[in-house]
């Protein structure tokens, strides 16, 4: 069984890989969800994250971060990009070679629309792209899922969810329609989502 901690404690499965370094290519504004999310982000790459195409004060206690897209930043040649519509799965080899492992700071869709080919994969075709399963990660679980499969995991033995249902009532609950990675039993959210998803829906009650 996979725990969380095991992605802590066990940074590699060979002593003499280098960590991956995480970059979060950000192409939607930054609303309270995308940051919780990106802090998500960041303690699950153990800081070695970067954030480019972004200009937010409010991302420096994360990582480093350039205005520049990842395509300045990144040496091609060392780099993966997780993209859904790749054909082939990361690998834990693939970080013998590869050093920059590129996730589109893109929101969910349903259903999903290829965005990532269209705006990251397209951008940089000479990196190689990877994909992390067949389901539709949020960031921070692709994040998660990139570095479980830095310590040895096969993405096939991680168990994804299809979707979230955060139940208010017996008539009320939001639909997460995302992959949510399960550890434990316990399917990891975003830290401080339900608390936000709760906020919103009194605001809304509010208004009405
Ligand atoms: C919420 S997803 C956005 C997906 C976007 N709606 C699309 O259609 O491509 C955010 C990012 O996580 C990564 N990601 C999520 N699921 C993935 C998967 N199954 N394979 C590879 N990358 C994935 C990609 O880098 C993607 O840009």
């Amino acid at each position: 069984m996979i725990r969380l901690d095991d992605v802590e404690a066990h940074p590699s499965s060979s002593e003499t890989m280098e960590p991956p370094l995480i970059v979060i290519e950000n192409l939607e504004p930054i609303t309270e969800w995308v940051l919780l999310e990106y802090e998500h982000d960041s303690k699950i790459a153990m800081g070695n994250i970067i954030f480019t195409n972004a200009d937010d004060k409010r991302l420096e206690r994360l990582g480093k971060v350039y205005r520049e897209s990842f395509t300045e930043v990144v040496e091609p040649d060392k780099t993966i990009i997780l993209d859904p519509s790749a054909n082939q799965p990361l690998r834990t080899e693939d970080f013998d070679r590869y050093r920059y492992f590129v996730i589109g700071g893109i929101c969910g869709d349903s259903p999903p629309k290829n965005r990532t080919k269209d705006l990251v994969s397209s951008r940089l075709p000479e990196a190689e792209r990877r994909n992390l399963g067949k389901k539709q990660l949020t960031t921070d679980s692709a994040v998660l899922m990139v570095m479980l499969v830095y310590t040895g995991e096969r993405i096939e033995d991680i168990e994804v969810t299809d979707s979230v249902e955060e139940r208010y009532s017996e008539d009320e609950a939001t639909v997460l329609p995302v992959g949510y990675i399960i550890l434990e039993e316990k399917v990891i959210l975003t830290p401080g989502l339900i608390d936000l998803l709760i906020r919103k829906r009194r605001k809304t009650d509010a208004v009405f």
